[in-house]
């Protein structure tokens, strides 16, 4: 497990290595060609990542994707903050193909400054189906996402 973050987080910080499109304003990665999204739905846990505004002192993070009819997606992201559960909802929605074919997204939360870069912000860079690595426009943030809590047992 632990040089399978090594090697992603390797890949990623050689981010010339990583494909990406400049649109004049931000970077996007080019997310995995393999992405799709009926199998991506569901819980996943945080098991490692840069800090988020809303991951702040939390501590087991983890997200549920859920279809919604008009094919957004779904997005409550838990987590624990002492002992207290907290959550977050919003609203994934397929960034433009111009983007990449799948595995981009907009992810909006109801209070939130308004974005510096008009694409994807949640970029679904590599997927393997139990692991997936997501990046956000410009690589500012990182997250390692597993199907399992504690993918070493
Ligand atoms: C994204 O990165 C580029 C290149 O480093 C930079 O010019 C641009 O200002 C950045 N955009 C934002 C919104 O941070
Ligand atoms: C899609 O449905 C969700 C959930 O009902 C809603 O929050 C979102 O605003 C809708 N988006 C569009 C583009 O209609």
């Amino acid at each position: 497990m632990r040089s399978f973050i090594t090697l992603l987080a390797s890949t990623v910080v050689a981010k010339n290595a990583v494909p990406s499109l400049w649109d004049g304003t931000c970077f996007y990665p080019k997310p995995d060609i393999g992405f799709e999204l009926e199998s991506y739905l569901g819980r996943w846990y945080q098991i490692a990542g840069t800090n988020a505004p809303y991951t702040a002192n939390c501590k087991c993070v983890f997200a549920e994707y859920k279809l919604n009819d008009n094919g957004t997606v779904y997005v409550n992201n838990n987590c624990q903050v002492g002992n207290k559960p907290v959550n977050i909802r919003g609203t994934a929605t397929p960034a433009n193909p111009e983007y990449g074919a799948s595995g981009v997204f907009r992810v909006q939360f109801p209070v939130e400054i308004p974005p510096d870069c008009l694409g994807p912000n949640y970029i679904v860079q590599d997927y393997t189906g139990d692991f997936s690595l997501v990046l956000s426009n410009n690589f500012t943030t990182l997250f390692i996402l597993s199907r399992k809590q504690h993918p070493d047992e």
